[in-house]
């Protein structure tokens, strides 16, 4: 068993209260039912569901019976680590009509009987915050979305944001110590910092979207400010062993935007803030620029249709905490290959939970066939449209021939 920093650490034991208990031996595979641990929250494997928006909370980000029923499917189909979808962590950066918040401690009785029914299923549940900057939703019209930078809706849309002061960055910054503060009130085991697709965090990093010529802009180290002091500061606040995991673009894939060995070294400076491990992603998403890496389908061979491989490799080396890599994974041999090589220490999925929340115990009682979803994209679509998460393939279509 890996205390789940691999490569760098590469520490072999048992988890034993706080401690792991050392082996000795170093450079072993990983395997996907090992238990592992990030911070102090132990994992039963290395599949993480990757945080998927659920379209089920109330209008004004209330915990629903319904989403809790849909999580406890979750959990009894023994992914390693749900991460819930996105909550938001003021009103302003709300990014969906029926997503969580967690913006207001009103919100914690409900996030808490959630995070006790996962528990009660065995599992653990991080929650997922996000500020959606230029991609929020338009709740005032007349008032343009929070950004680094002027934007006329370039990237996200036709709604005009504008460039933060420097006393909102600090605003901003107090809005996530309060939620990742809620987040543990209500019993979670982790929280996830959403850095990813084009989300307030994301546009800090890239340099197509911060143009800014002040502390919190310009060269790499000065875009990843804002990130750096936030990571800080939330350990801080939630203390050293609560795990802050984040969601990065390993590319934003788009031109003059973020890429992979910026990318990979501005997670130098989050690890050394204090971060306990990291997702890649990619993609500076809007309703109407899901890039074609999301929406194509899985390839024949294991590992061919793995979209963000190739940029995890950045990171590999550079970091010494967990890499987690999202995007195309369906397949267990593609996980195993992964895995066995090192490549990642943990491996996340989104839509194939959608189509089969009980995947992983699918997989684990001996069924190893892939997942059946297609990666047609129709539950992106639909949940855009804020249609309630679900798989939405049409019954008849046999893509998998
Ligand atoms: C319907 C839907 C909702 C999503 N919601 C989120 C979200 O809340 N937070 C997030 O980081 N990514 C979100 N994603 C992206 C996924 O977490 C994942 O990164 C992406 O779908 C690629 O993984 P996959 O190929 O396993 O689906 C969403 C994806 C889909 C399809
Ligand atoms: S709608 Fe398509 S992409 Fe979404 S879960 Fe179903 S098969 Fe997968």
């Amino acid at each position: 068993m890996y205390c789940g920093y691999s490569k760098a650490c590469g520490t072999k034991g048992k988890v034993d209260g706080d401690k792991v208990e050392e082996e000795g031996e170093k450079g072993s595979m990983f395997e996907i039912f090992e238990e592992t641990r990030i911070g102090n929250m132990v994992l039963k494997n290395r599949i993480v569901r990757s945080a998927t928006w659920e379209n089920r909370a109330t209008e004004d980000g209330f915990v629903t019976d319904e989403l809790i029923d849909f999580t406890s499917e979750l959990a009894q189909g023994e992914a390693g680590l749900i991460i819930t979808g996105i909550s938001y962590v003021t009103e302003e950066g709300k990014n969906i009509f029926r997503q969580t918040g967690i913006h207001r401690d009103e919100c914690i009785p409900g996030l808490k009987r959630l995070t006790d029914e996962v528990h009660r299923q065995g599992g653990r549940v991080a929650a997922q915050l996000v500020h959606g900057g230029g991609r929020s939703l338009v709740l005032q019209p007349a008032k343009p979305l929070l950004a680094p930078s002027d934007m006329v809706g370039e990237f996200f849309g036709t709604a005009p944001s504008r460039a933060m002061t420097l006393d909102e960055i600090e605003s901003v910054k107090e809005a996530f110590h309060g939620a990742a503060l809620r987040t543990k009130e209500a019993g979670f085991d982790a929280v996830e910092l959403h850095a990813a697709h084009g989300y307030l965090l994301s546009q800090f990093l890239s340099p197509l979207c911060n143009r800014r010529e002040d502390e919190y802009g310009g060269n790499l180290a000065r875009r990843a400010r804002f990130v750096t002091e936030l990571i800080g500061e939330i350990k801080e606040a939630v203390g050293t062993d609560f795990p802050v995991l984040m969601k990065v673009n390993g590319d934003d894939f788009v031109d003059g935007g973020l890429k992979a060995s910026d990318a990979a070294e501005m997670t130098t400076l989050f690890e050394q803030a204090g971060l306990d491990a990291v997702e890649i992603s990619g993609g500076l998403f809007g309703p109407d620029r899901i890039p074609k890496e999301l929406t194509r389908r899985s390839a024949r061979k294991p590992e061919e249709g793995v979209f963000f491989l190739p940029q995890a490799q950045e990171f590999r080396g550079r970091i010494n905490i967990p890499i987690i890599l999202v995007g195309g994974i369906r397949a267990l041999e593609m996980i195993e290959g992964l895995l066995s090589e090192e490549k990642v220490d943990y491996v996340a999925m989104s839509r194939p939970f959608i189509r089969e929340p009980q995947l992983v115990k699918r997989w684990k009682s001996g069924d190893r066939s892939p997942s059946t979803c297609q990666t047609c994209g129709r539950c992106s679509l639909k949940a855009f449209r804020g249609h309630k998460l679900q798989c939405y393939r049409r019954k008849k279509t046999n893509l998998m021939v």
